[in-house]
This record gives C-alpha cells, sequence and structure tokens, in this order.
C-alpha cells in the first residue's frame, strides 16, 4: 500500500511534466523504469497508473515470474521486462561488442562496448524510478550501485525516485544474548584452545539480523537511548548525492528513551551490548514513509499490532569494551561505503559534555571501517555459534569429555584384543 500510494502520486506529478513539455515527437506516458522488478508488482503499480516501463531483474527465475505477473495482468504492452543487471544498462543503441543479455534475443537491453561510441538512444531516458532494492541493512542488495547508475545513465535529470530517500535509525541497546553473540567470555575460553589474537579482535563482521520487537516488549533488550536518525540517503538528487564513501555523521547521543522501564541513572550504568538498526525510507512527499521500527507494533498500545514482521532490524554487534557508563558525552561514529554501515561507539574525549554539536569533535576521531574479525573465531563460528559456546556448562562439558575419552579408550583396547594377526605377529 505504501509503495501503490507514493508510485501513483509520482507518476501524477511526473505526468504534469511530461505533458507540459510534449511536443510533436515525444510520447505523452511517463517512462518509467523498475529496478529490480522481482514479482513485477512495482512496475505494475506504476503501469496502472499510467507509466510506461521497462522493468529490470537480473535473476532468470524472477524475470520469467515478473514476465508472467505482467502478462496476467494485461499490461505487456506497457511493460518491457528485461533479464538484466540494471547497473551494465545503456540507453545506447549501437553496440557492436555488446553482449546478449538475455535468452530470448528479443528483449534485450545492449551492453556498453569497450570503445562506448556515443550514438541515438535505443531507449529514450525515463522520468521515474521505483525499486525496492534495500535489505535490512539498507545497502546490502546494491541500491546505491543501482541509482549511481540510474542517475548517471538511465535517467532524465528531472526523474524522480520512489523511494526519495532512507534514513538509517540507530539506537544502542543493553542485552544478555547480543552480549553472548558478540564475543566468547572468560567461560567458554577456558573450555577452547583460543589464540591470544581472539582478545584483541572487533570481532564479527556486519550486523546479526533479529525480530527485536519480541525482546524489547519482553524486557530481554534495554534501549539506552532515544532512537536517532543517523544518516540519511538522498536517493532523488542525482549520482552527485551518492558518495560512494567516506560519508560520515557524528551523532550525539541523548541519554533517554522509550521503553526505560527504571530511571535514567539506572540505564546510564548499562553497557551498550549491540547498536540495534533500521530504516526510514521517504516515499514520496505527500505519502507516509516506509518505516522498519521495532517499535511500530508498540505504536498504539502495549499488546498493538504483532511483533514480527517480514522486516528484520539490525544489530551491530560491541565488543566488550563498549561503554556508555560514565557521564562523558557519547557519540556514534557512523560511515558507510556501497555495500554497508560501519559504526562505533566514541566518548568525547574530555570535550564539553552539554554540546550536541558534532562540529568540535569531528576531526579528533578516524572514520570507522569495516569490522574484520583478525582472530578467525568470529568469522569461524558466527554470532549464533559464539552464544552456544558462552551457554555451555564447563564442568559438564569436562565431564562429557573425560566420559568420552573413556569409552574411546576402552573401545581401542576391546579392538586391539579381538584383532586377528597373523601367527608371527607381535603385538606392541
Ligand atoms: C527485494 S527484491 C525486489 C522485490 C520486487 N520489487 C517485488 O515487488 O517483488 C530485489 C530484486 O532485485 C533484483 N536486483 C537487485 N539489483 C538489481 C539490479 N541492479 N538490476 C536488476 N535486478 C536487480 C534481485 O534479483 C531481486 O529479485
Amino acid at each position: 500500500l505504501l509503495y501503490s500510494q507514493a508510485i501513483e502520486a509520482a507518476v501524477k506529478d511526473q505526468q504534469k511534466l511530461v505533458t507540459g513539455s510534449q511536443n510533436a515527437r515525444s510520447s505523452a506516458r511517463v517512462r518509467a523504469i523498475d529496478i529490480g522488478t522481482g514479482s513485477g508488482l512495482l512496475g505494475c503499480l506504476a503501469a496502472k497508473t499510467g507509466a510506461s516501463v521497462v522493468a529490470f531483474e537480473l535473476v532468470e527465475d524472477m524475470y520469467n515470474l515478473a514476465c508472467n505477473v505482467v502478462e496476467g495482468n494485461g499490461l505487456s504492452d506497457q511493460i518491457e521486462v528485461l533479464c538484466a543487471d540494471s547497473v551494465v544498462a545503456t540507453t545506447r543503441e549501437e553496440m557492436p561488442e555488446g553482449r546478449k543479455i538475455c535468452s530470448d534475443g528479443v528483449k534485450t537491453w545492449r551492453l556498453p562496448s569497450d570503445n562506448g561510441k556515443e550514438t541515438e538512444p535505443a531507449r529514450p531516458r525515463a522520468h521515474l524510478i521505483v525499486h525496492e532494492l534495500l535489505d535490512t541493512g539498507i545497502l546490502g542488495e546494491g541500491l546505491i550501485r543501482a541509482l549511481r547508475h540510474a542517475w548517471d545513465v538511465l535517467c532524465e535529470p528531472t526523474a524522480i525516485s520512489v523511494p526519495s530517500s532512507v534514513s538509517l535509525v540507530v539506537q544502542p541497546v543493553c542485552c544478555e544474548y547480543l552480549r553472548k553473540a558478540a564475543s566468547l567470555d572468560d567461560g567458554a575460553a577456558t573450555l577452547l584452545p583460543l589464540p591470544p589474537a581472539v582478545g584483541r579482535c572487533r570481532g564479527s563482521p556486519g550486523y546479526f539480523e533479529m525480530q527485536a520487537a519480541l525482546p524489547l516488549r519482553q524486557g530481554h533488550m534495554t534501549p539506552l537511548c532515544e532512537p536517532l536518525r543517523a544518516c540519511e540517503i538522498d536517493l532523488g538528487a542525482g549520482s552527485a548525492a551518492l558518495a560512494e564513501k567516506g560519508v560520515r555523521t557524528l551523532a550525539p547521543l541523548s541519554m533517554a528513551g522509550p521503553g526505560t522501564a527504571g530511571p535514567l541513572s539506572e540505564h546510564r550504568k548499562k553497557r551498550p551490548h549491540a547498536v540495534l538498526a533500521w530504516f526510514e525510507a521517504t516515499m514520496h512527499a505527500t505519502t507516509p514513509p516506509l518505516s522498519t521500527s521495532p517499535w511500530r507494533s508498540f505504536a498504539d498500545g502495549e499488546d498493538a499490532g504483532p511483533v514480527r514482521s517480514h522486516w528484520q532490524q539490525a544489530a551491530f554487534l560491541l565488543p566488550p569494551s563498549a561503554s556508555l557508563s560514565n557521564d562523558e558525552q557519547r557519540w556514534l561514529l557512523l560511515a558507510h561505503d556501497d555495500d554497508e554501515f560501519f559504526l562505533e561507539l566514541a566518548s568525547s574525549g574530555g570535550e564539553d559534555a552539554s554540546t550536541t554539536s558534532p562540529t568540535p569533535v569531528r576531526a579528533t576521531y578516524p572514520t570507522p571501517e569495516r569490522t574484520v574479525c583478525t582472530c578467525g573465531v568470529h568469522s569461524l563460528w558466527g554470532p549464533e555459534r559464539l552464544v552456544l559456546l558462552n551457554e555451555l556448562d564447563a564442568a559438564a562439558v569436562a565431564a562429557a569429555a573425560e566420559a568420552a575419552v573413556q569409552t574411546l579408550a576402552h573401545n581401542l583396547i576391546m579392538a586391539d584384543s579381538t584383532a586377528v594377526r597373523p601367527a608371527t605377529a607381535t603385538s606392541a
């Protein structure tokens, strides 16, 4: 519904533009591209409001599905489905070196040749981009690359994008499960011959996907401050707005939050085990946003709404050294590249704690980078296995190991004593 409302409003906006600039050669239809059409749904929504659509889908099975859906809805004359990665599509017609990118040889969007000869566009540029390339952590499905290419190659400068922007919203939380998922406790470490590098390792790369509404509701996860809109990516302002990397935000964390049961001072003593993150996408200026917040189901009261939805939240696990426990101003350091967000917590290091502007401390910190597991333990086992290892009862494991060794020794002795040997063999 959110997409339907926004796409309808966007097609109507662009229809005014197209009608206004219509001349004898141009068509009066809004031209839309649907990037990653999947089931074909968004392209169909645009077509039903009157647009002509080129829909890209790189997975062949999904492409076939989209073709069926388009045909089943009687929209084949308005929607052209291409089995292609939009990022290599071009509007140029004359491509002698171009590679055929789908099997039927008809619905082919030619790839650019190495010589990149500039000719008349095979298809005119689009007025509207519709897409749903969002994953839990926003960027993992190639959103930035796809939109950057769309703006550079496939769209008019006056085009609009649905969604038009997307923000990462973050909230540090205290949660025993996430603590165990981040690193190995001393108890687990006594069971396993761990390399010393484990203690110095920054931990698991990326984030841990989870449904956070239920643990929040049941009190197994405590928010340590208000949700904070940490970074907004403008998808509707051309490729220059889609920075490749180094985007950096220093967000001040204020220590108050929804769902905090006890006095604030109690929460400030808690260690943050993870930064919970979700997204809010602006669909169109006149229609409601799409939010994957775990607080959605709390909006109308304690028991309102389902606690599970299609969308999960991202938990960026923090190392055991992370803390919010003193009175210093804390900052969330955030950066992203084309594929993922990186974030860290930092204190102001003696800055004026009353300041809420990131400017005074901006120069103090290095831009956070991708977490790389340097000890092998986090990347080998992953967060869920670390939880299991942390929950092992060391004494019980030692007793089970002892019993297993004794059984093995017993079996070996029995096998040895019953083995048939040549008459001349000597037993060692
Ligand atoms: C989350 S799904 C989109 C769902 C779709 N909008 C729907 O309504 O069914 C993302 C889809 O985009 C496709 N995809 C991702 N990046 C693409 C690209 N650059 N060009 C073409 N398809 C892409 C994936 O194969 C996947 O099927």
